[in-house]
C-alpha cells in the first residue's frame, strides 16, 4: 500500500526517514518538532546547528540519533492566514522537497506529521487533503511507502451527516446479524433458514445464464482483468486507485489462482466501481463475503451501495469507527 494513514506517534515508526514540522530555525520547539528532538536526543540539535536554518516549503535532512530509524527531514510549514498567503502552494512544497530528500538518500519508506495542522493553524481536514493529495502525485512516478501519521482523531472530521448516516446503516444491519444469530441459536436451527432473504445482495444485472456458466470457473484474478478490460482501464490506473502496491498487483495478475487479503480484495473491487452484486461476487472468487457482522464490512457495504468510491473518504469514515483503513 503506498500511502498509509495511520494513528500513531511519529518517533515511534521505524521507517528509513520521518519528517519534522520544523520552524525556520531548526533548533527544536514543541509538537512534534519537540517529541522528535526528545526522542532523538541531544545529538540532532547539535547538528541542526550546522544547517543554518530552513525556509518555509524548503526540506533538510539530518541523522536520526536515538530514533528507530535512518533520517529526520525537517521541513518548515507555512502558518495558516486563513488562505491569503499561498499557504497551500507551500504546504505542497514541503511534501514535495520531503519526498525528493528521502528519494535522493533511497528511502523506500518516509512517515510524515501534518505538517502546519497544529500551532501553525492549517485546518486539519484541508491539510490532510492536500498531504494525501500532493503525496499521491509523487507516488504516480515513484516507488516508495509514505505513511501519513495522524496523531489524534480532529484531523479526520468526515461531515456529521455522514457519521449519522453509518451508524444508522450499521444499527440497522449489524443488528439484524445478531438478531438472526439470537433466533438461530434460540430455535436451534441453521442461520440461513432465519435470514431475512440472501446476504449477499440482490444481483442487479440479470446476467444470462450463459454468461454466468461462462464465469462459474472464472477466478478472482480473471474477473478482476476482465472488469479492468471492461472499464477500459489500465492495470496502473486500478491499482493506484485501489492503493495498491505495483509489486502486489504483479503478483495478483501473474497468479491466475492469487488470493489476496480482503481489504486488497475490497480496495480493487472499489477502485473498479462495481455495484454490491458485481463486488460480492469478485470478493467471493477470493474466498470473501461482506459480512453483516463486521462493522468494517457494513461501512464499505454502505458506501458502495451509495456508490461513492473515493477510498480516501471511505477511509475517513472507517478511521471514524475505529476501524482499519483501506489499501
Ligand atoms: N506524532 C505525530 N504527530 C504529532 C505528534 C507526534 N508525536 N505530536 C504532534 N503531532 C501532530 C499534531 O497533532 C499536528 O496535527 O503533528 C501535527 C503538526 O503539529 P505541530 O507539531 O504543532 O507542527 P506545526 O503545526 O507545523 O507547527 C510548527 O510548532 O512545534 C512547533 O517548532 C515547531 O514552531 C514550529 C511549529
Amino acid at each position: 500500500m503506498p500511502i498509509q494513514i495511520v494513528r500513531n506517534d511519529i518517533t515511534k515508526m521505524e521507517c528509513d526517514a520521518i519528517v519534522n514540522a520544523a520552524n525556520p530555525t531548526l533548533l527544536g520547539g514543541g509538537g512534534v518538532d519537540g517529541a522528535i528532538h526528545k526522542a532523538a536526543g541531544s545529538g540532532l540539535l547539535r547538528e541542526c546547528r550546522t544547517l543554518g536554518g530552513c525556509n518555509t516549503g524548503e526540506a533538510k535532512i539530518t541523522g536520526a540519533y536515538k530514533l528507530p530509524c535512518r533520517y529526520v527531514i525537517h521541513t518548515v510549514g507555512p502558518i495558516w492566514k486563513n488562505g491569503c498567503d499561498r499557504e497551500e502552494e507551500k504546504l505542497r512544497s514541503c511534501y514535495r522537497n520531503s519526498l525528493i530528500l528521502a528519494k535522493e538518500h533511497d528511502c523506500e519508506t518516509v512517515a510524515f506529521p501534518l505538517i502546519s495542522s497544529g500551532v501553525y493553524g492549517y485546518p486539519k481536514e484541508e491539510a490532510l487533503y492536500v498531504a494525501v493529495s500532493e503525496i499521491s502525485r509523487f507516488l504516480l512516478e515513484n516507488e516508495m511507502t509514505v505513511y501519513i501519521v495522524v496523531y489524534d482523531k480532529s484531523a479526520y472530521r468526515i461531515s456529521k451527516k455522514l457519521v449519522r448516516d453509518i451508524a444508522e446503516y450499521i444499527d440497522e444491519h449489524y443488528v439484524e446479524t445478531h438478531q438472526i444469530l439470537r433466533s438461530a441459536q434460540f430455535f436451534n436451527r441453521p442461520v440461513e433458514k432465519c435470514a431475512k432473504g440472501s446476504m449477499s445482495a440482490p444481483m442487479e444485472s440479470e446476467a444470462s445464464l450463459n454468461e454466468l456458466v461462462g464465469q462459474v470457473d472464472e477466478s478472482f484474478t480473471q474477473m478482476l482483468l476482465r472488469k479492468i478490460d471492461e472499464k477500459g482501464i489500465t492495470d496502473a490506473q486500478c491499482y493506484k486507485k485501489a492503493n495498491v502496491d505495483r509489486k502486489l498487483f504483479s503478483k495478483i495478475r501473474n497468479n491466475i489462482n492469487y488470493k489476496p487479503r480482503k481489504a486488497t480484495a475490497i480496495a480493487l473491487a472499489i477502485s473498479l466501481e462495481l455495484d454490491l452484486a458485481e463486488a460480492s461476487d469478485l470478493l467471493q472468487k477470493a474466498g470473501y463475503a461482506l459480512s453483516h457482522s463486521s462493522k468494517f464490512d457494513i461501512i464499505v457495504e454502505y458506501f458502495i451501495s451509495k456508490r461513492e468510491y473515493d477510498i480516501f473518504t471511505i477511509n475517513e469514515a472507517l478511521f471514524e469507527f475505529d476501524q482499519p483503513l483501506l489499501g
